[in-house]
């Protein structure tokens, strides 16, 4: 496999860096051919455990939902706990060989204290069957939801949900550890922490500034908790060693306008708060750098209240999905050479659209996999990636509208019926490569 050499890099270094636009259109210039990857490199797919599972009635979303006719209920979900077999026996099919998931951690604990040993059975039995098939499951500790105990308790807020983030840690990491690998301790903290504590959007609906960032703070610490406490369980049990790291929300961040100071001085703080922060209070505590990537944002000033500082794609016209995000595939390029300073394995742990257009899903699948690539010819450590999501799932406080899956749902029959792009996908998977003649689904960009 070709790679570009540090002589070339250095002719695109300029003041501010390394000139990554130029740096990608000068690897693009060269491969017009099968663009292979990595040997060992993972293929899969996410989902989480609120999303996909169903019934999970003893967490804070489940209480939020029913709380109100308005809003979306996730109820059955997709029935992955009956179903999840068959969901993995597809992605075997399609040559996956990684899938992430996460353990609902109001399953684990239902009440303060007491552990569910028939829940601690059920996440057992998932990851047999993904060995089973010779997928590595990635597991995923926090995605979002919380037992409805610990939120009546302060949740997030409070100084002691670290303590019972690290009890509940301890648990389920002695029981699974031993078939895992990869950990993921919290998915995306800082919107979670935005979400659900500045912007009133998810549970507990709070609008606090001061509350977000308490509970970012104590995100942050219970990350590196959970971090010490993995790695120690391990080598007391001789289990080897873990990887263990989040899955952050990684966001492309450009200057509005090139020459408005104003401009770029807030991308550059958009960009330390949303892509840096965590990291930058939690070094050394990670073994891994994960992903997550949807968005990309041209930064025009700065809006306190919501920490939005961009423009919507909607108002500039751009090409979006079908819950408004931009498509901007050369934002993953940047985001994943911007971060590859820290020196990591780096995984995309999400990645994927939202659209009944499935030209428009094989064209973003294709050139975000594309960008990927193009990242890893010029030296970036990636590991693996996995799309957003295996099936159609509940999208948060949006419900069941958005379409994510590589694989649909009819939600009445819970019948799964493999999507377009989970043909390409399954080449891609099953080839290590994305062939040439797949480039075509590039095409021009559909509205
Ligand atoms: C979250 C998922 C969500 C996806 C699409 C990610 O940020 O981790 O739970 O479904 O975005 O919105």
């Amino acid at each position: 496999m070709a790679k570009i050499n540090k002589k070339q890099i250095k002719k695109l270094l300029t003041p501010q860096g390394v000139n990554t636009r130029a740096l990608r259109r000068s690897i693009r210039l060269k491969f017009h051919q099968t663009l292979y990857f990595p040997k060992d490199f993972f293929w899969g797919t996410s989902t989480s455990s609120h999303q996909v599972e169903g019934n999970n009635i003893f967490n804070d979303w489940w209480r939020w939902e029913t709380q109100s006719k308005k809003r979306h209920h996730s109820g059955k979900a997709c029935d992955q706990k009956k179903y999840f077999e068959k969901d993995f026996e597809m992605a075997k099919k399609m040559h996956q060989n990684a899938h992430r998931f996460s353990i609902e951690w109001s399953r684990i604990e239902p009440k303060e204290g007491c552990w569910d040993l028939e829940a601690v059975q059920y996440y057992k039995n998932i990851i047999r069957s993904l060995r089973k098939k010779h997928i590595e499951p990635f597991v995923t500790l926090h995605h979002f939801t919380n037992p409805a105990w610990f939120s009546r308790k302060g949740g997030w807020d409070c100084a002691s949900s670290q303590f019972y983030f690290s009890r509940y840690v301890k648990f389920i990491v002695e029981e699974l550890g031993h078939d895992v690998h990869y950990w993921m301790t919290i998915n995306e903290p800082l919107v979670y922490s935005t979400m659900s504590y500045l912007a009133g959007l998810w549970p507990p609906e709070k609008k606090s500034y001061w509350l977000m960032l308490k509970s970012y703070r104590n995100l942050i610490r219970a990350h590196k908790k959970a971090y010490r406490l993995i790695h120690s369980i391990y080598k007391k049990k001789l289990w080897g060693k873990p990887s263990v790291g989040i899955a952050s929300n990684s966001v492309s961040i450009y200057s509005y306008k090139k020459h408005s100071l104003f401009n770029w001085f807030f991308a550059l703080i958009s960009d330390w708060i949303w892509n840096h922060s965590f990291f930058t209070f939690s070094r050394r505590y990670h073994d891994f750098i994960g992903i997550n990537y949807y968005f990309h944002y041209r930064v025009r000033g700065l809006h306190f209240q919501t920490l939005r500082f961009y423009l919507e794609a909607r108002q500039e016209h751009r090409e979006m999905t079908s819950v408004g995000w931009e498509v901007y595939p050369q934002g993953i390029f940047d985001v994943l050479v911007d971060l590859n300073s820290y020196k990591l394995p780096i995984f995309v742990t999400e990645n994927g659209i939202a659209t009944t257009n499935e030209s428009k899903r094989s064209r973003y699948l294709i050139s975000y996999l594309k960008e990927v690539y193009h990242a890893i010819q010029a030296g970036v450590d990636v590991r693996g990636y996995f799309y957003w999501s295996l099936i159609d799932n509940f999208e948060w406080e949006k419900g069941f509208e958005p379409r994510f899956g590589l694989i649909g749902i009819n939600y009445r029959t819970m019948r799964r019926k493999p999507r377009h792009a989970a043909l390409l996908y399954s080449k891609i998977c099953e080839n290590n490569s994305i062939p040439h003649s797949f480039l075509k689904y590039l095409g021009h960009s559909v509205r």
